[in-house]
């Protein structure tokens, strides 16, 4: 979950005007010849262009028993790119500055990357009426893309296909996971839905936002008097929601993120032990202002951009050498990180939660891994276990009762984490990471999702 005071961002860019030859529906796939990348436009809907971006593994092997499986990474904001942000700064095969990362997951699945929903990244939309409203509409979308891919990408029908999001795109990834089983099992879609992954995601806006404060207060970020005025914050939060009155719920959750800021101290709610990238003049600011908002902004910038030596930005590369690679990006859209106006598109959905998508999937026996990172606050792991333990799915109370393993990467340096499963719900608690799990424990993240996909590189 990105927080909104993306809205500043906004009053920067400039109205992109598109003008693509565009109607005739047919997808536009262009790639490297030996097939090693594709990527392309699928129109969705007459006016909206989803981009999206594959990569085979070097690595790949497949056999019938061991099937090579396919990554489909989901970005959160709403509106944040998963083909800049997850493709160059989390998990892609090439960082910022377009060298080999050691840890991509491209070692263990192929991976494809989407600008989803229309209106993100290179994705976009004719008119802005045709932006989703919905995190459904965008689950529409995204089938119709696969739809899509099945015929353009020669090895996604023989290969299982993970839905792995981050904050989010956890929403959009239960409604596409639930739009895509439902799609399998009337024989519209071909593809063997291998299961889902939601990485710090906000399947339940309630849940997280009533696990602030607990969370503050015990890593003494808050003290009571201050926790006392959230968790009041916090009951209009999950009031509002009760009501159905989800725009209000969401400028009431935004109001608690200021005020959380004003008084922790400018606490980083994308990793609370990140001192680096803690705001300390917010603690000044008065709530609600606009220079507290663009200072979470930077933040989560900087964040992303870690500290990679060199001197590219992803904004840079994304409008420049990448832009030209691609070929097919119309010359005079913009690739923004984030894009407002979807996340205003969707703001009537942003509080709603989506347990009951995840109970279904896990009804029809589709695989489920929820993995969090112990030091993110704005999608907490209690917040995520309090949504856990709402589930309905029958194996839940003896998923509950188990004890849980210790996972390590490097047994020298100490347990990286836990995961418990049974039957097919997992739970990966992943120590020392914040929100961006695969950015802070790159080692961990690479083993899960070998251990998620039964990768045949494991
Ligand atoms: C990957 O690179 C990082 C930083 O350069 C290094 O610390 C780490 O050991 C490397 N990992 C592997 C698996 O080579
Ligand atoms: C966008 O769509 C709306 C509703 O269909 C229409 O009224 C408007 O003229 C369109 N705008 C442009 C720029 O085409
Ligand atoms: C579905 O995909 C499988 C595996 O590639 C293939 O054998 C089968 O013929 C396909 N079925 C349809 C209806 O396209
Ligand atoms: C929605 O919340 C607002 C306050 O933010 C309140 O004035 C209004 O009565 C609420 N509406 C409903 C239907 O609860
Ligand atoms: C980058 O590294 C330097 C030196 O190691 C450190 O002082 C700085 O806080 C780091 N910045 C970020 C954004 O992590």
């Amino acid at each position: 979950m990105d927080r909104r005071p993306y809205s500043l961002l906004a009053l920067l860019p400039i109205l992109l005007c598109i003008s693509l030859p565009s109607g005739s529906g047919e997808p536009v796939t262009a790639g490297i010849p030996d097939g090693s990348e594709l990527w392309g436009y699928v129109e969705v809907r007459p006016g909206a262009h989803l981009f999206w971006w594959y990569y085979k593994s070097p690595q790949r092997t497949s056999t019938p028993a061991k099937p090579w499986p396919t990554v489909l990474w989901l970005q959160g904001g709403p509106g944040a790119s998963g083909v800049g942000f997850g493709n160059f700064q989390e998990l892609g095969p090439l960082d910022v500055n377009l060298q080999p990362r050691n840890s991509t997951w491209l070692q263990k699945a192929d991976l494809i990357f989407v600008d989803n929903p229309v209106g993100v990244g290179y994705s976009y939309v004719e008119n802005d009426t045709l932006l989703v409203t919905t995190d459904w509409e965008q689950a529409a979308d995204a089938t119709t893309l696969l739809k899509a891919l099945v015929k353009e990408v020669p090895t996604l029908q023989s290969s299982p296909l993970f839905l792995v999001a981050e904050s989010y795109g956890g929403k959009y990834a239960a409604t596409l996971g639930a739009s895509v089983a439902r799609a399998v099992r009337a024989g519209e879609l071909n593809i063997t839905l291998g299961g889902l992954a939601l990485g710090d995601s906000w399947v339940s806006p309630e849940d997280f936002t009533l696990s602030y404060t607990p969370l503050l207060l015990s890593v003494s970020r808050l003290d009571d008097n201050a926790g006392d005025k959230a968790n009041k914050m916090a009951e209009t939060v999950k009031e509002q929601i009760a009501a159905g009155n989800f725009t209000d719920a969401e400028g009431s959750w935004n109001d608690l993120l200021l005020f959380i800021g004003a008084r922790s101290g400018g606490v980083d709610v994308y990793n609370f032990l990140d001192g680096s990238l803690d705001d300390s003049s917010s603690a000044n600011t008065p709530t609600g202002s606009s220079a507290s908002t663009v200072k979470a902004m930077t933040k989560y910038s900087r964040y992303l951009s870690g500290n990679e030596s060199g001197s590219n930005t992803l904004n840079g590369i994304m409008n420049g050498v990448i832009k030209e690679k691609l070929k097919i990006i119309p010359k005079d859209l913009e690739w923004e990180g984030e894009n407002q106006a979807v996340y205003d598109a969707l703001i009537n959905d942003i509080m709603k939660p989506r347990i009951d998508e995840i109970d279904e999937l896990l009804s029809y026996g589709v695989s489920v891994t929820v993995y969090n990172g112990q030091l993110d606050i704005i999608c907490s792991t209690i917040g995520a276990e309090a949504w856990v333990q709402k589930l309905k799915w029958d194996g839940i109370k003896t998923f509950l009762s188990l004890p849980r393993q210790s996972l390590y990467c490097d047994s020298s340096k100490g347990t990286k984490g836990f995961a418990r499963s049974y039957k097919n719900l997992h739970f990966y608690w992943i120590l020392g990471a914040g929100h961006f799990v695969p950015v802070d424990q790159p080692c961990i993240a690479l083993s899960m999702i070998s251990s998620i996909t039964q990768s045949p590189a494991s």
